[in-house]
């Protein structure tokens, strides 16, 4: 917006001093900022090392045992740009999603609780942990997606030789911010006990192919867990088809019943970028955390390069130019988030390509 050197005078500055005093505002100044010509960013693109979360998460289990009472032993990604949001940040990777990883021990137990905030799950390391969601145990192996609807009972234990990592994806910052944050820690101590078979969705449902014949009601979510098997094999399928220009291969999980995606309010992904692979730059309203599966290469977000490897996580803020680039001699697998589902109910979701295809290289991230 043009600057008018009146709305700068002291005449004006002193009348919003005054107005002021009384919690008021002046919608004169307040415009251009408030009702932007675009989407304001209020997360900063920016990467995190996953071998210094891994670092940091095995120093915390001398620290915080299960005995000392902690709900989780998770460590989220905070965006520095939203660091001084209170409390905690809202524990913001981006304006919606919040994102952590998670490790737990063998023998290890996180008590069942719930809450209005739906979660989701990817496997990063490890394999014999579960999450016991709604009296179900599903057994979680590496590259599994899990999800925890909203409201449904979930504890997490681990029953395997390994710790176990896992990434936690869930709408903390955005339920946060419309004030709709309900949270019950579950009536018995500890987990909740099992009350039907383990991994009983998934098998009933086999990915969502079929179901049980007495289980026609549409559910929150009746698969539960993903199974990386059949989602490397949704990927193979598409590998005789010519990538997405942006995205590669990619596939969303859905919930089969309703064909809607499978966590009401974040859209998960699993991208493979095939060996050479160079995506054209867009950008759109949503805003995106990623986790690099396998693989490596780098992303141009807003001009500015952004080198990964396998266990790392970035992100890509809404409306920032980005592209992605595979430089190994491997296909690389993305697991990303997407706050879409948020973005599309409120009509507030658009996508614009980048008009030379790709962005000028100014500079190189450091953490
Ligand atoms: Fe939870
Ligand atoms: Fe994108």
């Amino acid at each position: 917006m043009e600057t008018n050197a009146f709305m700068e005078s002291q005449e004006v500055k002193d009348f919003n001093k005054k107005i002021e005093k009384d919690e008021l505002g002046p919608l004169w100044n307040a415009i251009p900022e408030l009702v932007s010509k675009e989407p304001a960013q209020h997360a900063e693109p920016y990467l995190w090392k996953g071998s210094v979360i891994k670092e940091h998460l095995m120093e915390a289990t001398k620290i915080f045992t299960p005995e000392r009472g902690g709900e989780r032993r998770a460590i989220y990604l905070q965006n520095p740009k939203m660091k001084d949001r209170e409390p905690w940040g809202w524990g913001a990777a981006t304006q919606n999603i919040y994102a952590a990883v998670q490790l737990i021990l063998p023998g290890e137990e996180a008590p069942s609780h719930r809450h209005k905030q739906s979660a989701l799950r990817f496997i990063m390391e490890g394999e014999g942990a579960y999450s016991i969601v709604d009296g179900e145990r599903l057994f979680m192996n590496e590259g599994d997606f899990v999800v925890t609807p909203q409201e449904c009972w979930h504890g997490h234990g681990h029953e395997g030789e390994e710790p176990m990592l896992w990434m936690d994806v869930l709408d903390i910052p955005f339920i946060y911010s419309i004030g709709g944050s309900f949270f019950e820690g579950y009536p018995e101590e500890g987990v909740q006990k099992p009350e039907r078979a383990d991994n009983y969705s998934p098998n009933h449902y086999q990915g969502g192919l079929v179901r049980p014949i007495k289980d026609r009601k549409p559910k929150k979510a009746p698969v539960g867990t993903y199974k990386w098997q059949q989602t490397k094999e949704a990927l193979d399928g598409l590998e005789e088809f010519d990538p997405d220009v942006y995205d590669g291969h990619a596939v969303e999980f859905i919930n089969p019943t309703t064909g809607d995606t499978a966590n009401v309010n974040i859209a998960s992904w699993m991208q493979r970028l095939p060996v050479g692979f160079r995506g054209k730059a867009h950008r759109h309203t949503n805003s995106s955390v990623v986790h690099v599966h396998s693989g490596s290469g780098y992303s141009v977000i807003d001009g500015v390069k952004f080198e990964w490897e396998k266990g790392d996580f970035f992100v890509i803020p809404s409306w920032s130019w980005h592209e992605h680039v595979n430089t190994g001699d491997e296909a690389v697998h993305l697991f990303s988030v997407h706050d879409t589902p948020i973005m599309e109910t409120f009509n507030l979701q658009h996508e614009e390509e980048y008009k030379d295809g790709h962005q000028e290289v100014n500079s190189v991230f450091q953490p």
